[in-house]
């Protein structure tokens, strides 16, 4: 098998047979000629069922993800959906992590439970914990590592397990890690999952996400769902994470470094109380990580001794960090999780620390990033 950047620059991405076109084009078509009734050309019959351009997409990143069907989606939280309708039925229980992504939780405790889906959260720190959430109809353990927003890691292989014993299938969101960091389906993994909106995309232009899998059988299953339910990836927003995708290994890298830096700086800081990087040999989740990361990625959380007030006047004083929602893109972000991304745990099992700021360590001149991060903190 070709290596990491080679696959992500060529796989399902063969120069166009007829023209050539070394790139993947954009297939702006919703429909194809049929040479004769029923006479599919290379299977093609509507674009909400396949498309060539979301199709290329797709089988990069299963290469990517080393499995062995990717299906594209309009959005992460789209996939999410999917994944949920497609393998939970009313009267089946999942298992989520008491930190993970806000949307993650609100689809799980505002449209899933109403249908008839009950859940329960555990801590993915800790493997015991999530055994012991398990019941009768659990169905589905999903997890996140590093999490969104307090970079908890999970041991995806001791998941596995648990999964596997109770018959359920773990699901992994891998967007933070992207797989260029981590591979969760060779620790055992049933499905992952990513917003591509995020590092896959890489560059802030797109929503999307995706699903891989290891198993072909659940890879129809999913298909089947995703063309009767339809929120598909167009075109455009196919080649955009598709073309993302070429160049994740070297911007893993950069954001890596970057963030290491960003790490140093803070950890020295006198008004940082705390700060929550899986890199860090403090961190709780450090030897799970280097266990499964080759590195530890762009995602950098901290703490300010003052409280919550000194995280939002933090979050405001950035220059070059862009206070907005999101991450994974080139530029460098900065957010108040409590008011903007998880604000939709406020109360619930899942809240996050007011006093926490998530930075999104971007590609710039590294320099630049320490000092525009030294200004705001004073
Ligand atoms: C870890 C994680 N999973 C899923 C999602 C949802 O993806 P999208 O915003 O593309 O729907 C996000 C979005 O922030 C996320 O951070």
């Amino acid at each position: 098998m070709h290596g990491f950047e080679t696959r992500a620059i060529h796989a399902g991405q063969d120069p166009d047979p007829r023209t050539g076109a070394v790139i993947t084009p954009i297939y702006a078509t919703s429909t194809y000629a049929q040479d004769g009734v029923g006479g599919l050309r290379e299977g093609y019959e509507y674009s909400r069922t396949a498309n060539p351009t979301r199709t290329a997409l797709e089988e990069c990143i299963a290469a990517l993800e080393g499995g062995v069907r990717g299906l594209a989606f309009a959005s992460g939280m789209a996939a999410e959906d999917t994944l949920l309708r497609a393998v939970l039925k009313p009267g089946d229980h999942i298992v989520i992590p008491n930190d993970a992504y806000g949307g993650t939780f609100r689809l799980v405790s505002k449209i899933a439970e109403p249908w008839g889906v009950s859940w329960s959260a555990a801590p993915v720190t800790d493997a015991a914990a999530v055994r012991a959430a398990v019941r009768p109809e659990t169905k589905v353990i999903w997890v996140e590592t590093p999490t969104n927003p307090l970079l908890s890691v999970a041991d995806i292989a001791a998941l596995a397990a648990v999964a596997r014993d109770a018959g359920a299938l773990l699901v992994v969101d891998n967007t933070f890690a992207t797989p260029y960091l981590q591979q969760p389906l060779a620790l055992g993994a049933d499905v992952v999952v990513h917003s591509t909106t995020k590092y896959c995309g890489g560059h802030s232009d797109v929503v999307g996400g995706v699903l891989v899998v290891a198993d072909s059988a659940l890879g129809d299953e999913l298909a089947y769902h995703q063309n009767a339910i339809g929120a598909v990836a167009g075109p455009f927003d196919a080649w955009l994470v598709l073309r993302g995708l070429k160049t994740l290994a070297v911007r893993m890298d950069r954001h890596s470094d970057n963030a290491e830096r960003v790490v140093q700086l803070l950890e020295r800081h006198p008004r940082v109380s705390q700060v929550l990087y899986p890199g860090l040999p403090g961190h709780p989740g450090h030897d799970v990580a280097v266990k499964q990361m080759s590195r530890f990625g762009g995602m950098v959380s901290f703490r300010l001794a003052d409280g919550e007030q000194a995280a939002v006047d933090v979050c405001n004083r950035t220059k070059l960090f862009t206070l907005g929602e999101s991450l994974g893109g080139i530029e460098s972000l900065i957010e108040h999780p409590g008011r903007m991304t998880h604000a939709s745990t406020a109360g619930s099992v899942l809240e996050v620390p007011g006093d926490l700021v998530r930075l999104s360590v971007g590609i710039e001149t590294v320099e630049d990033l320490l000092a525009d991060l030294g200004q705001a903190l004073g």
